[in-house]
């Protein structure tokens, strides 16, 4: 099934006229071409050097390094001059029923003053600092302030836990917090500063607190280390001059051990990286209304709702909300609002509302879109169909971006108008990008069709430079199973056309709603509470969610706790440690797990279980305990 490219391809950035001289100017002087990108952003010194990078030990990945650049200044000064009416950020509430346009000029204005509070507080370049806080415009501003005054920023999202949020700030040693008082979301308000103050009792290295009054509500403060956020709009705090190479921000990611990675990009790379695929792959030209629904907590949240657009002097969209609150129309229904022409969006969303039923779709028009895009996990041919002709009435072209929190930016999608789409495959590499497919033993499938570890040949601007304080991790985690190669940890098909589908993670990280969460980090959890001896967490298809949480649990000899009351444990457990998004979506409470002799859990066994796959077991004579086999499954029906 293809949907073939649009017959008049012309008014695309990127059509069949340039195409092909774009890919072969790429692929003769990479360095060249990505200089020639890096002229859409104002440098202080324009770098004379591209990529000097090597994927073998030690990895080393240095993109610009010459060059001398603000991000602030790039997302936020040049626009403000030249177009300083232009409305830079489009903020909607929660309930879709207030709505606030930022100009550039106002953006500018905001950012200074956020950045000269940041100052006054005692930060100062290379600083970390965590934002902590509601989708309200202060989290982009809070953002750019950073960037302006060369301060490192880790934004943690919203549904963290205090323990998560501990966690990042001791692992980053931040000095500063900035949160809210207080946010909002699907009609629920979230106590953002209280859990800052629980998260603090065990982070002795932060030194202030800026906090933000969404609202009226008053929070406790702590005395010489808390202060409210007041406009200050006193003097100018000119853009910081940073090398390329500076670090822009620390993001924390799942890996497959217990404890999360700090994902460092930097300044010059990153950012040509975010505007340039953000510009050619969404097709933004100068009056769209481009919205990417994400949270400004993730990548995604990152590159193409904050830095990707602003870098391009676009607009976009700031979404307080989820998708189905008060109404599963609320997107559409912001969409005709605003007159939203660009819509990015992920699978678990789409299922969400094709699921609320098509009368929720009859509330809107939805004329004025043209482009759609889906990210964070693969997206099944049913919701991509539905997204398709129902949301975009068979006039949007749909760009299934493949990235990852370590890429940057997108590195896989069809492009607008010029490749045919196929539901449920991200296609083609975006320039300058070199996928392949690696067997076990590492070595490079040809042919087509194929399957096998996705890997990337080289580097690209846009690539996470080291995992902050532990550069040995990195090495180990991305550059050591396949030497010589990036390995993404994602398994992927290549058919006969040369189209990429991917097919999911083939390490032990889960994908539950586009989120990734390890685990390892979830059996670490739910054994935190002394009523658990062991546990073992498995995915599972999700109808809505892509992939569920199951857990499989041995409770502790002396406990007293029936198994309804163990799984209410598990669950508050696992809530505390990491936050509401690792929710178990199905525990089952056991006497025992799958091991080896040695130990090793054989969790393909309970893979098979959990997707009722009873047949594909197989051989389980080398379990230490065979019966244990059974048992799970008995345990398995009969809850069912
Ligand atoms: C993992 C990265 C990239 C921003 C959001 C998630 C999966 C992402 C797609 C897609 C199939 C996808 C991969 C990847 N993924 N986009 N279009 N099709 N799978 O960022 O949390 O770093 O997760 O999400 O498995 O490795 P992330």
């Amino acid at each position: 099934m293809s949907y073939p490219k649009p017959l008049n391809d012309k008014s695309f950035l990127i059509n069949s006229a340039n195409f092909d001289v774009l890919h072969k100017t790429v692929n003769a002087d990479p360095d060249q071409f990505w200089l020639d990108k890096a002229k859409r952003l104002d440098w202080l010194k324009f770098p004379t050097k591209a990529g000097n990078w090597q994927f073998e030990k030690p990895v080393s990945i240095k993109w610009f390094e010459d060059g001398v650049l603000n991000v602030c200044g790039n997302c936020v000064d040049r626009h403000a001059e030249k177009t300083p009416d232009k409305t830079a950020i489009i903020w909607a509430n929660d309930k879709g029923t207030i709505t606030k346009n930022i100009s550039y000029a106002m953006l500018l204005k905001e950012v200074n003053s956020m950045a000269l509070t940041l100052k006054n507080l005692g930060v100062g370049k290379g600083d970390r600092v965590i934002i902590y806080m509601p989708m309200v415009p202060e989290i982009a501003y809070a953002m750019l302030a950073c960037a302006r005054i060369g301060a490192i920023h880790s934004v943690v999202f919203g549904g963290f836990s205090a323990e998560s949020l501990a966690g990042r700030i001791r692992d980053c040693h931040a000095k500063l917090v900035v949160t809210a008082n207080e946010g909002v979301r699907g009609g629920k308000v979230i106590p953002i500063k209280a859990t800052v103050d629980s998260a603090l009792q065990h982070t002795p290295e932060i030194e202030k607190v800026l906090v933000i009054n969404t609202s009226d509500t008053k929070v406790v403060m702590t005395p010489g280390r808390d202060s409210f956020y007041v406009h200050e709009y006193s003097k100018e705090v000119p853009p910081e001059p940073m090398h390329a190479e500076d670090p822009l921000f620390i993001l924390y990611t799942s890996g497959s051990t217990g404890v999360p990675k700090g994902v460092l990009h930097t300044s010059g790379g990153y950012l040509t990286y975010a505007s340039i695929t953000h510009q050619w792959i969404f097709d933004v030209q100068q009056d769209d209304i481009y919205w990417c629904t994400a949270d400004a907590g993730w990548i995604t949240g990152h590159s193409y709702v904050v830095y990707g657009p602003l870098a391009n002097g676009a607009t976009t969209v700031m979404f307080e909300g989820v998708p189905t609150f008060p109404n599963p129309d609320q997107f559409w229904k912001i969409i005709d609002h605003l007159k939203v022409s660009i819509f990015y969006t992920a699978p678990t969303a789409i299922r969400s509302l094709m699921q609320a039923g098509d009368e929720w779709l009859e509330t809107s028009s939805r004329q004025s879109l043209r482009i759609l895009g889906s990210v964070g996990e693969p997206i099944n041919q049913e919701a991509w169909e539905w997204y398709f002709h129902k949301v975009g009435h068979g006039n949007c072209r749909i760009v299934d971006t493949w990235w990852q929190t370590e890429t940057g930016g997108i590195l896989m999608t069809p492009l607008a108008g010029v490749h045919n789409l196929k539901p449920g495959s991200a296609t083609q590499a975006f320039f300058g990008i070199h996928p392949t497919l690696l067997d076990e033993q590492g070595n490079e499938i040809d042919s087509n069709p194929a399957e096998g570890n996705l890997a990337l040949k080289t580097s690209w601007p846009g690539q996470m430079r080291t995992v902050f304080g532990d550069h040995s991790r990195f090495e180990q985690n991305y550059f050591s199973k396949f030497p010589g190669y990036y390995f993404t940890g994602d398994g992927a098909k290549r058919d006969d056309e040369g189209d990429y589908w991917i097919t999911g993670r083939v390490d032990d990280v889960l994908n539950v709603s586009g989120h990734r969460l390890g685990t390892a980090e979830i059996e670490t959890a739910a054994t935190l509470d002394p009523s658990i001896i062991e546990v073992a967490v498995v995915g599972f298809p999700h109808p809505i969610k892509g992939e569920g949480i199951m857990i499989f649990a041995i409770p502790a000899n002396h406990t007293t706790q029936n198994s309804n009351e163990l799984k209410e444990t598990i669950k508050r457990t696992i809530r505390s440690q990491i936050g509401a998004i690792a929710s178990p979506d199905a525990i089952y409470i056991v006497k025992g797990l799958p091991k080896t002799r040695s130990g090793k859990i054989m969790r393909r066994i309970l893979r098979c279980i959990a997707k009722r796959e009873f047949e594909k077991i197989g051989d389980v004579s080398t379990l230490a305990d065979p019966g244990v086999v059974d048992h799970i499954i008995k345990v398995f029906c009969e809850e069912d």
